[in-house]
């Protein structure tokens, strides 16, 4: 019988599909993220393998593997496993694109407009009971209309944020390897070099994957190229900010505000980051809904039956 791990309690319905395979399923089920030892004892022997993004899978732990076939990694960003080393091995590596998309495009939006209109300030004024009555000055925030967006990374979720932005009446541009012809048509959207979207947008949203070339893509060079007063909103993965200079920024107020669902050391955060006001900040939740959750489980339990029955996987890396 094949063996499927997963590494933490995910929704059950792709539980259910793999039982109906007939695999022998094992979940581990303590609710925190699997220790380093523990993921090596239970994978040695597993055919195929359910990852979260926070399980590593590095060449110490792939060498453990012995007959492992698919690593289906719970996440559309696959930066937490060595994916060349893994092939090298034979072991196919699968995502989960597409289902969550639209619930981290939400997410990005929700971000941009919390920023621009200062709404975790604003709610924390009312709950600390500090609201003396309508004040014309009080909270004074930006309009989202006729104001720029810089999409960095115009891939599936960069586009979708963009589609949202322009019913919001903001013009988009993006940086992007290769150009997006539907994107341009459906949004007007111009692509430029990143240093000119970062010293004209009003609003930058970064939505790259994470990999050698974008680790700290926006260092201290580039960050000082953003306009002054700008917002800034990451979904992505926190390692594409430097961080440290990023807090430099925000406390000279040369930043407006930075909307944050992502950092580099999760779930460790920068102090800074909780004493800082031109901040919203989130724990990781872009793909939070029930929609995308469900299906992501049941996109990776597909893959997992598709490649342990000798089939292509659905959506290899
Ligand atoms: C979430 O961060 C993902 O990569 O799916
Ligand atoms: C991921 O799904 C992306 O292409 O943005």
């Amino acid at each position: 019988m094949q063996k499927v791990f997963i590494t933490r309690s995910i929704p059950q319905p792709a539980i259910d599909y793999l039982n109906s395979y007939g695999y022998q399923v094992s979940v581990y089920r303590k609710d925190t993220a699997i220790s380093n030892s523990e993921l090596i004892k239970n994978i040695k022997n597993s055919d195929a393998v359910i990852s979260l993004l926070t399980d590593k899978f590095d060449k110490e732990v792939l060498d453990q593997m012995k007959n492992c076939k698919v690593i289906a990694n719970y996440a559309v960003g696959f930066n937490n496993i060595d994916v060349a080393y893994a092939k090298k091995k034979n072991i196919i590596v699968t995502n989960t694109p597409d289902v969550l998309t639209d619930s981290t495009a939400d997410l990005a939006i929700a971000l941009v407009l919390a920023c621009a209109r200062r709404i975790v300030e604003a709610e924390k004024l009312l709950m600390q009971k500090k609201f003396t009555g309508w004040a014309p000055q009080l909270l004074l925030g930006m309009e989202l209309k006729n104001k720029t967006l810089g999409i960095l990374g115009a891939g599936r979720i960069g586009a979708a944020v963009a589609v949202r932005a322009k019913s919001f009446g903001m013009k988009i541009i993006y940086f992007n390897r290769s150009r997006n012809n539907s994107l341009e048509a459906e949004t007007n959207a111009k692509k430029v070099s990143i240093e000119k979207l970062l010293s004209v947008s009003d609003i930058v949203s970064i939505h790259l994957p994470l990999n050698s070339e974008t680790f700290h893509l926006l260092n201290k060079d580039k960050l000082s190229l953003i306009k002054k007063n700008s917002i800034l909103i990451n979904t992505a993965r926190g390692e594409i900010i430097d961080e440290k200079e990023l807090i430099k920024l925000l406390k000279k107020k040369n930043i407006r505000c930075a909307g944050l669902d992502v950092f580099e050391n999760e779930p460790n955060l920068n102090e800074e980051f909780y004493k800082l006001k031109n901040v919203v900040i989130l724990p990781h939740i872009g793909s939070a809904t029930e929609e995308a959750r469900t299906n992501m489980a049941l996109l990776a339990a597909k893959n997992v039956a598709a490649v342990l029955s000798g089939k292509k996987a659905i959506t290899p890396v």
